[in-house]
């Protein structure tokens, strides 16, 4: 079968990771959650004494090693995503406050970027028919992408939309609009995922619910094919 990858970005409360692994689902394809990668990364670091506490004393190059040594294994099925360091499964830690707080450290240093971006590269070239989610497919890691879309929605949507996803899953909502905002600017340090790159269609869900989100992105996507 051939090559097909469809890349979608966004900031955090789209609910961009719960439509790519539909959409991924709904066409059969393998699906990559490069924030989870992240995610993963940092949990590496923390794991291995990493000092978060004071984030400006972190050496990059330090950093940048010791992910080169994470053991990660992840399975893109989008029934079974599920991710393991070592062998022991980290799907649920990742999504801790601690990690979401930490995250930043690692995604806004240019030479961390540059490593992950590579095993992103080396996933979808394992698994060439996927829905890879991010903040920089469309523009960095898959740009050659068959199809490519940002998802976005308005702050006061995606700060909702966080806090439930948060209460769902038995966290605390208390700082949404730290998690959300916040994150979203420290995340645009290096990455601009705020508007579309040329040739990337803009989809905004503020209006839509999930189920009309998912139809207008296979739309968007059967469109640019
Ligand atoms: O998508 P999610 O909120 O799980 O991403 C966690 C973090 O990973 C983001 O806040 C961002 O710092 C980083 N990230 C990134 N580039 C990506 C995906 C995620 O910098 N492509």
């Amino acid at each position: 079968q051939p090559r097909l990858v469809i890349a979608i970005d966004g900031p955090s409360g789209t609910g961009k990771s719960t439509i790519a692994r539909w959409i991924a689902q709904e066409l059969g394809l393998s699906y990559l959650d490069t924030g989870a990668n992240y995610r993963a990364a940092t949990l590496w670091c923390m794991k291995n004494g990493l000092d978060f506490d004071n984030p400006d004393a972190v050496d990059t190059q330090q950093i940048t090693e010791l992910i080169r040594t994470m053991p990660l294994a992840q399975d893109l099925n989008p029934n079974n995503f599920t991710l393991a360091l070592d062998g022991e499964d980290i799907t649920e830690a990742i999504r801790s406050d601690e990690v979401t707080a930490h995250v930043s450290v690692l995604s806004t240093r240019a030479q961390v970027r540059e490593h992950l971006v590579q095993l992103q590269r080396q996933a979808i070239d394992a698994r060439p028919r996927i829905v890879v989610e991010g903040r920089d497919i469309t523009t960095v890691v898959a740009p050659d992408a068959d199809a490519r879309i940002l998802l976005t929605a308005s702050p006061e949507v995606r700060m909702a939309r966080r806090g439930q996803q948060l209460r769902e899953t038995d966290q605390n909502p208390s700082n949404v609009q730290n998690d959300v905002i916040g994150r979203d600017q420290k995340d645009s340090a290096l990455v601009d995922f705020m508007s579309p790159a040329d040739g990337v269609a803009e989809i905004d869900s503020t209006e839509l619910s999930l189920e009309d989100t998912v139809t207008v992105v296979l739309a968007e996507i059967q469109r640019q094919q």
